[in-house]
Parts: C-alpha cells; structure tokens; sequence
C-alpha cells in the first residue's frame, strides 16, 4: 500500500527514545523546553509553547487572548470551512463563534475579498479575529489579510499546522499574527506522533498559554525550577507552591519529553523533508499533467510545505471521487477526501446548516470532490511511476 503518510522508526529515534528513558523524567523536561527554543527559532518567533496536541494549542491560544482582553469573549471569528474539524472545534469549545467565508479553488484558504465583503456589512466590534489556515501547506494571502485586520482593527491568529516551513514573501507561515498553532500530529509534514504548538512574539501570552496548559497554575516556567529554589512566580506564602496554586481556569495540555525528543529530530531533517515532499509533488504533476482537464492538480512552488498531494476532480462526467477512490484502492494507493464544508457537511455542525447551505459553493465542491494521496518524503521512484500507470489505467 502506498500510504497517505507514513513515518519510520531508525537507529536515531530509538537512540533519543532512549535517552529520554535513561533520563529518568517523561513528564515534560529538558528536551521538550529544548524543542521550544528550536522550534521558535526555525519558524522565526521569539517564543514557542509545546502543548499536547495542535487542537490544544488551539484552544489554549484562543484562550490566552481572551483571558489577556484582547479578544471579547463570545465575539465572531472570521475562519474557512473547509480545514480540519479541530480549527472550528476549538473556536466554539472556547465560546466564540465560528463565521465562515468561501475559500479560494485553488489554495483552499480562505481569500481576503470574502472576507471584506462580510466586514463591509457588518456591525462595528462585531467581530475580534480571523482565523486563516494554510491548508495543506498552501500559503494564505497575509499581507492583504493583515491589511484587512488593520482596517477593521482584527487580530489574526494563524491556523499553520499543515504549513510547517511554508513561506510568504520569505517568511514562515505562522508569523504573520499575533500567535500560531502547530500539529506535529503523525499524519504531518513534521512529526512527532501527537504534539502541538503555539509560536509568538508576545512574552505575556506565552505565559498565559504555559498557565493554561497546566490547569492554570501560577508557575509559567518552561522547565520548572522549583527544585533549585528559583522559581520567579514563588508567592510570598512561604507554604504556597507555585505549581499547585491557580490563577486562571486552565486545562491539562501538557506534552512529553518523547514527543520533543522526536520533534527536535524532525525539526534537524526538516529542511530535506519539505525539500523531499516537493520533489514528489513536481514529480507526480508531471505524470498527471495529461488529466489536467479532469482533475486539479497541487499548484506548485518552492514556497510550499506540502502535508500532501491534494486533487479535486473537476469532470464529474468522468469519474466520481468515491470511484477514483475505490480504483485507488484497488491497486494499493491509499486516498483520504479532503476536508468536508463544516457548516454544511460535518454532522457535528449541522446547527449551521440552514444558515450556509449554497453560501459557499467553492468550500462545499471541494468537500463533495476534493481527495489527496501522500507525497511524503519516503516515496521511491517506484511508487511515483506506480501512482501514474494506476491514474493512466483509471483515467484513459
Ligand atoms: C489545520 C489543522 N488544525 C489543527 C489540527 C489539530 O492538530 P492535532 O491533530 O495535533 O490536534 C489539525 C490536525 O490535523 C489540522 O490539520
């Protein structure tokens, strides 16, 4: 089977694996504060949080800039429907409300002219943020974003977990708002089995998201020092502890020494990886540029961090997308669709569905006939020649 991602156990991660182990501390340690500091550098903010999971660091970021007032709680945040349920999950489990805008054909991200067309007629102070996601590593347009947010006096908070290493005008995805989020979930361009991230330039809600992310203790150390009698956050109480008295409400997102140990050895190879992901990607739209009139294709650029190799069918006379998929099988190529229009075809939202059904008619194509198969840095030559004789065979 060629695997939509795959991930592959050697010499090197058993030997931090073991390191961890002969460390005597899995909780969180040296290793995960190191992955901070690694990790904040390679995207190019001053800080970087490890949380539990990307959906954590979501929430936990949502959180900090409500609790920090600078967002309203219950207000409106501007957000694609077409992402991973985590993004809308984590804006209504922090009692803010998602508002979709339709997302662009080809990038699948949500574009800065729907989004005005909506602030246009809006009420003032309506709204606090948007909430854009580079899909499956495609870049956002967030210079005119921003240029939105500023008129209309938004923050943005960046949804870059499928975006690891993606540039914009020379710079990381996830450096273009007030704070990032990141998965490091196995199925990722950069991973480390289940880990997430939040990067930013503000020392204050770095703090508030280390509060968050253990039940809202006092201590925001990265690498607690209690034990060495430094702690800054001690209360004067001398009989207080700073880690088992709480300030804020606050849930339990922490990660483990594991996880960081395998995230600093992706963060080492990340460079090849995205470089290797690429290559695939230019490899396999060679082989599928003859179907270009029944199928889209993954634009390409150097820029792009690819999670995967994304198709949308565009000839439905053809082929429909759970046939494509059923053939796919058949000869030993893994398919996953792309990411249903929340509002109008995720169960779970279907409280939305009277409200958006025909609204965004771009996000819901893409949710009927969007598909993606891997491009992960593990495919051979091989698999790419296999993966074009089997589109040929389907197709022709
Ligand atoms: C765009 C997006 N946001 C958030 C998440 C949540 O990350 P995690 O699975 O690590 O919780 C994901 C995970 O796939 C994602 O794709």
């Amino acid at each position: 089977m060629i695997t939509v991602g795959d991930f592959r156990i050697g010499e090197e991660e058993k030997k931090v694996i073991n390191e961890v182990l002969d460390s005597g501390k899995i909780s969180e340690g040296k290793y995960v504060k190191k992955f901070e500091i690694e990790f904040a550098r390679k995207v190019g903010t001053k800080y970087c949080v490890a949380l539990s999971s990307g959906t954590s660091a979501l929430i936990a970021g949502l959180l900090s800039l409500i609790y920090s007032g600078k967002i309203k709680k219950g207000s409106k945040v501007i957000t694609t429907p077409v992402t991973y349920i985590a993004t809308s999950n984590a804006i209504m489990l922090t009692g803010l409300e998602p508002v979709y805008v339709d997302i662009d054909s080809k990038t699948f991200c949500i574009t800065p002219t729907n989004i005005e067309n909506l602030l246009k007629n809006s009420k003032k102070d309506e709204y606090s943020l948007i909430l854009p996601v580079h899909l499956m590593g495609f870049p956002c347009d967030m210079v005119e974003i921003q240029k939105i947010a500023q008129k209309y006096n938004l923050l943005i908070f960046e949804d870059a977990a499928q975006a690891h290493n993606t540039k914009i005008n020379g710079k990381n995805a996830g450096t273009f708002s007030i704070m990032a989020d990141y998965s490091f979930y196995i199925a990722h361009n950069i991973q480390a089995g289940e880990m997430g991230a939040i990067v930013t330039d503000d020392k204050d809600l770095t703090a508030l998201v280390r509060q968050i992310k253990a039940n809202g203790r006092l201590c925001d150390c990265a690498e607690c020092t209690r034990n060495q009698n430094k702690c800054p956050k001690e209360p004067k109480d001398e009989d207080l502890d700073p880690r088992f008295t709480h300030n804020l409400i606050g849930y339990n997102f922490k990660t483990m020494e594991f996880q960081a140990s395998l995230g600093l050895l992706q963060i080492s190879k990340m460079d090849d990886i995205i470089r290797k992901r690429q290559e695939n990607v230019k490899k396999l739209n060679e082989k599928l540029r003859k179907f270009e009139n029944i199928l889209q294709l993954p634009y390409y650029s150097e820029d792009i961090s690819y999670l995967a190799y994304p198709l949308v069918i565009k000839d439905l006379s053809k082929i429909s997308r759970l046939k494509m998929r059923k053939e796919l099988a058949k000869y030993g190529i893994e398919s996953r669709p792309l990411f249903g229009c929340i509002p109008t075809q995720q169960p779970a939202f279907s409280f939305l569905k009277d409200k958006y059904l025909g609204k965004l008619p771009v996000a819901e194509y893409i949710g009927k006939n969007g598909f993606y198969i891997g491009c992960h840095q593990y495919l051979t030559q091989t698999d790419i020649d296999h993966i074009g004789n089997v589109f040929s065979k389907i197709l022709s």
